[in-house]
């Protein structure tokens, strides 16, 4: 019985400490000059992306690679979906040339969870619509697990989440995995851009973004998303980065060395000033790197099984 990994809802906080706890095994490797490791070898790792990517596509390739995968990659503007070849008779094709694992990112929320029990291969969402990034989350995850020193250190932790709220899957699979792991999570931003009943998720929500990032250990910044958004939900960017962007009076409110995160791309000042991206608390690109070793945890916890 093989197993995919859709999303964070529901996943176990035991599921989350192996992901971790597997993940920090491979950052080591990630670090090290000779990265090869025979995780993966003999499996066929697919890449299916229907959205533009950087970081993830670029990880899970690199991921693959490292652990002795054969590697392909496909997105909707190179493929027959152009001609008209619907999501599921292109997944059915990859699946049917031996795919053992195959990652997916698409505008539909929902897609990778259609598309997961009609084929063998183990699907990995990549970003799904509004609805959840996993490995983004996971990743980020494992950036607080290495700087807070231990899963118990979860308890209590303060994250602030603060930007386009609504349109962000990325927030979501924070929320789900953070909340199992024992944080406690606020989240901020302009009120056109804050899904209704999101304190359902058992979040604060703010408007006021001083007093979400007040006392917080993690100031997390979300990038404004134009594609996802019919014009008017802010007024201007300049407007928008001087009531929502993250800048150093306002990271000053947070904990002395509280960790600044972006999941990327960044709208360099927008979300986040210049200074405080490229300043002392910023982990923006430990979070890059996490990101390879996560997506190698992941893929090789799924080849044997699961989690
Ligand atoms: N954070 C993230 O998903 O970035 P990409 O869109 O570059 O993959």
């Amino acid at each position: 019985m093989k197993e995919d990994l859709l999303g964070l809802r529901g996943l176990s906080r035991e599921k989350l400490e192996n992901i971790l706890d597997t993940a920090k095994t491979m950052k080591i490797i990630v670090e090290q000059a000779n990265k090869k490791t025979p995780h993966l070898q003999g499996k066929t790792v697919v890449t299916l992306f229907y959205e533009n990517s950087t970081r993830t596509r670029m990880s899970f390739e690199l991921a693959s690679k490292y652990m002795g995968a054969s590697a392909a990659n496909i997105t909707a503007s190179g493929s027959s979906v152009q001609k008209g070849e619907t999501l599921i008779d292109t997944a059915e094709t990859i699946n049917a040339m031996g795919t053992d694992i195959l990652i997916m990112r698409h505008s539909m929320s929902g897609a990778p969870r259609v598309i997961a029990p009609l084929i063998n291969a183990s699907v990995i969402n990549a970003g799904d619509g509004m609805n959840e990034h996993p490995t983004q989350a996971l990743l980020d995850m494992l950036t607080m697990y290495e700087h807070i020193g231990s899963f118990e250190n979860f308890n209590g932790l303060r994250v602030a989440i603060v930007g386009d709220v609504y349109h962000s899957r990325v927030v979501r699979s924070n929320i789900y995995g953070l909340k199992t792991m024992g944080a406690s999570v606020a989240v901020a931003g302009p009120s056109t851009l804050m899904p209704l009943h999101i304190e359902d998720m058992g979040v604060e929500v703010y408007t006021d973004v001083d007093e979400a990032v007040k006392g917080a250990d993690v100031v997390m910044g979300l990038r404004i998303q134009l594609e996802r958004q019919a014009s008017g939900l802010f007024p201007s960017v300049r407007e928008y980065h001087k009531y929502f962007g993250i800048d150093e009076r306002r990271l000053k409110l947070a904990k002395p060395n509280a960790l600044l995160m972006h999941p990327g791309p960044v709208n360099r000042g927008v979300e986040l000033s210049s200074a405080v991206i490229d300043g002392a608390q910023s982990v923006i690109n430990e979070q890059v790197t996490s990101g390879v070793a996560v997506r190698m945890a992941v893929m090789y916890l799924l080849s044997r099984g699961g989690f």
